[in-house]
């Protein structure tokens, strides 16, 4: 536990270097250990540095894309994307969860291009780093790694105590 929120202490006080390295973040743990806690403080950190910063679920995310494919549709998928491609910091928690047939396209998508503009993501998984590596593919994991880490949370949850 120590070694995750020194981690994420020296990340929210070097915040305006890790957005401008575009330094990501991989948390990965068990149940209830306080994976998403702790990326709220990142976002807080970078909002009260004065950078854009978010928080969205792989699920939020597929539910957006899906609600422009209606013909109705008054946003189209290109504007729902770059939301979250252009924000300074995105935290995208619940990366794991099966959502459907496009969370891969959408994933690498998003993480490939924030990539590319040099934009940190704090992604957030309940799948140990060879399972997610598996679940996102070893090129999104790749670009992650660069500059960034994987945080394993191993205590048990915080939730049952
Ligand atoms: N260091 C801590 N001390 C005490 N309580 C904590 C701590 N960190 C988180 N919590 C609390 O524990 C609960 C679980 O935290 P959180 O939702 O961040 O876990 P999580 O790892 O994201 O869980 P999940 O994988 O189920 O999404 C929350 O109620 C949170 O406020
Ligand atoms: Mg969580």
């Amino acid at each position: 536990m120590a070694y995750a929120k020194e981690v994420a202490t020296r990340y929210c006080e070097t915040i305006q270097d890790r957005i401008q390295s575009g330094d990501s973040l991989i948390f990965c743990g068990q149940l209830g250990t306080g994976k998403s806690h702790l990326a709220s403080c990142i976002i807080r950190a970078a909002i009260e540095a004065g950078r854009s910063a978010a928080y969205l679920t792989v699920t939020d995310l597929v539910i957006e894309v899906r609600s422009t494919y209606c013909s109705g549709s008054k946003v189209s998928l290109k504007n729902i994307l770059e939301a979250w491609i252009g924000v300074d910091l995105l935290v995208l928690d619940e990366v794991g969860q099966a959502v459907g047939s496009e969370d891969g396209w959408l994933l690498f998508h998003v993480l490939d291009t924030r990539y590319r503009r040099q934009r940190p993501t704090v992604i957030i998984s309940n799948l140990d780093p060879e399972r997610l590596e598996r679940c996102l593919g070893p090129r999104c994991m790749d670009r992650l790694r660069e500059g960034g880490m994987v945080v394993p949370f191993t205590w048990s949850s915080w939730r049952c105590r």
